[in-house]
Order: structure tokens, then sequence, then C-alpha cells
């Protein structure tokens, strides 16, 4: 088995993959029918649906499984990490977004998939004529998205009025009942995108190692419990309850927001035979290895330290 063919219709585990290759993505496949579709479509082509949702995940995994489909995979990220962390620049040849959420009002504008930062992202790992399709019901959101999508100066962006597709999505058909108008719009990358300084894309680094530190104090994670701290501006932890296993390893339940993206893990101690202890994440959680992790568990590992050259009270 190819590596390639390792990825095929499992969920992707992100702490044990460096990049993943697609031909074809789709960003928030809700029910999965859509990323059926295009497995069917395009069977030929490698198909990533990227999801927040575990509910969603499931149906889509079902119905993978049904089907027999061997085209498609799917990861459970917020897109614009996951296109952040694990997707080659100039290697996609189309994304899909259907229905995404609008977010109507003005305030909550900034958390609409396609601001010009999201679509800097996407069109930067598109290829040279790759697109990004978008399907709304929503007037306004199109607006905007045509709008920002200018801003970066490097899409044709071409309308399709009823396109053949022999799919409708769920939030397609109850929008269609309600008589609202469709609309798609295609952003086709025709250059490399201008990236205006005013735009900043999350800063989160992956790194190919994770934290093991040999420390020579022992970390009383009971004291930890429901306790916040800010470790830097953009990486912040808060601790949630702690165990203790029989042969000297303790755990505890760790929720660390680094920039926009939120890892939940548990953290890990274990003394050794020389009365030292090592502080790491444990094996079995699901994090990915990032900047944000290694200089948590750094801080972690000298929290004592910190607490008496600086009179600051972090137990
Ligand atoms: C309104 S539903 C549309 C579902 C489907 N595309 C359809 O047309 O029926 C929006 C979907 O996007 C997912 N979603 C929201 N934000 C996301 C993000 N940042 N990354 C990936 N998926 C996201 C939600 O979980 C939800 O399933």
């Amino acid at each position: 088995m190819t590596d390639e063919n390792a990825l095929i219709n499992f969920q992707i585990n992100p702490k044990r993959l460096d990049k993943i290759t697609a031909d074809i993505i789709e960003i928030g496949f809700g029910n999965g029918d859509y990323t059926v579709y295009l497995s069917k479509k395009f069977k030929d082509k490698k198909i990533l649906g990227i999801e927040i949702s575990g509910e969603s995940i499931n149906k889509l995994s079902k119905k993978i499984k049904k089907e027999n489909i061997k085209n498609v995979f799917y990861i459970k990220l917020p897109a614009t990490i996951a296109f952040q962390l694990f997707i080659e620049d100039n290697s996609v040849e189309a994304i899909f977004i259907n229905f995404p959420d609008p977010w109507p009002k003005k305030r909550h504008h900034k958390r609409r998939i396609t601001t010009a930062e999201h679509l800097l992202l996407f069109a930067k790992k598109l290829k040279k004529e790759g697109f990004i399709q978008l399907k709304t019901d929503h007037p306004d959101f199109l607006d905007f998205s045509i709008q920002e999508a200018e801003k970066l100066n490097c899409f044709e962006i071409i309308q399709l009025e009823n396109p053949e597709e022999s799919i409708k999505t769920k939030y397609e058909k109850k929008w269609l009942q309600q008589e609202k108008k469709i609309f798609i719009v295609r952003f086709i990358k025709k250059s490399e995108p201008n990236e205006p300084t005013s735009l900043t894309i999350p800063k989160i680094k992956k790194v190919n190692y994770m934290p093991k530190l040999k420390i020579k104090d022992f970390v009383d994670f009971t004291e930890l419990e429901g306790r916040t701290f800010k470790i830097e501006p953009n990486l912040v932890v808060k601790f949630f309850r702690s165990f203790e296993r029989k042969n000297e390893e303790w755990l505890i339940e760790t929720l660390l927001v680094e920039d926009n993206y939120t890892h939940y893990f548990f953290t890990y101690l274990k003394k050794l035979p020389d009365n030292s202890f090592v502080l790491s994440v444990s094996d079995f959680s699901e994090v990915i290895k990032t900047e944000g992790v290694v200089k948590f568990i750094k801080w972690l590992s000298d929290i004592k330290e910190k607490n008496k050259e600086e009179n600051k009270t972090y137990f």
C-alpha cells in the first residue's frame, strides 16, 4: 500500500501527518451528500472533506463505507487550520463551499469563511486555473464574498446561473422549499494573490516533534485544576480534571487556545527511577504538533521556577 492509499477512506489523524495531498476539497460538507457526488463525478481525483462537526464526519464515514467509495477522505478541523497546516501551496484543483454559515450580523462578518484573509489562504493552495466554488442563498453574503475576493487581485470571478448539478445539498433543498434564489460564484485563480499588509493569516506553526521534557520538580496537577493562564497573548491554557495513575503517572485534561485554534489533550507527568520526572503530552491525545504545544510544555516545566523568580502566584 502506498502512502497515498493509506489516507484513502480513513479519517485522517493530524498527529501522524505532515502534508495532505488532495485534488478537490469540500469545506463544511454537512451530511456528506455532495462529497459523495463529487467522488462519483471525479472518479480519478482525490477528494478531501473538511468539517468541524463530529456528527457530519460520522454521516460521511457511513456513506463512504456503504457505497465502498475509495477516493474520499476527511479531516475534523476548522478549514483554515487544515489548510494552513496540511495543504501544500499550488496543489489543489478545486474547493467547494456549499451554503456556509452567512453570519448575517455585521459584527460577525469576520467569522465568514470568505473573508479576504481566508480567501488568501485558500488561493495560495490552488493551482493556477484552480477555483473556489461558493453556493449560497444569501445575497448579502454573496456580495461580501465577491468584494473580499476582489481585494486579492488574483481571481477571475464568474457567476454561474442554474448550474447543472444532479444533486441538491440538504441546505439547498431547505432554501429552495422556501423559494429562495440560489447563487453560485466561482473564483478562478489567475495569478498569485496580493497579500495586503492589513491581512493576517493565523500564525500557527507546525513542528515535527512532540515535546518531552525531563524536569527535577514534581508539578502538582491537582493545584492546576480549574485554573486559566495566559502564556503569551495568543496562547492561553485552561486546566480541567486531573488523574493519578497507580505507577506514579499523572494526567490533566488541558485546553490550549493557540491563535484561533483550540487543542484538547491530556498533559502527562511520570516519575522516573532517578526521582526526576518526564513532562509531555499523553500518547493517546490526538494533538497536532505545533509551536504552541511546545511552548506550553516548556512553560509548564518551569512553572515553579517562574513562581519563585517573578513572585507571581502561578499556584
Ligand atoms: C449550513 S451547513 C451546510 C452543510 C452542507 N454544505 C449543505 O449544503 O447542506 C455549514 C456546515 O459547515 C460546517 N462548518 C462551519 N464552520 C466550519 C469550518 N470553519 N471548517 C469546516 N467546516 C465548517 C458546519 O459544521 C456545517 O456542517
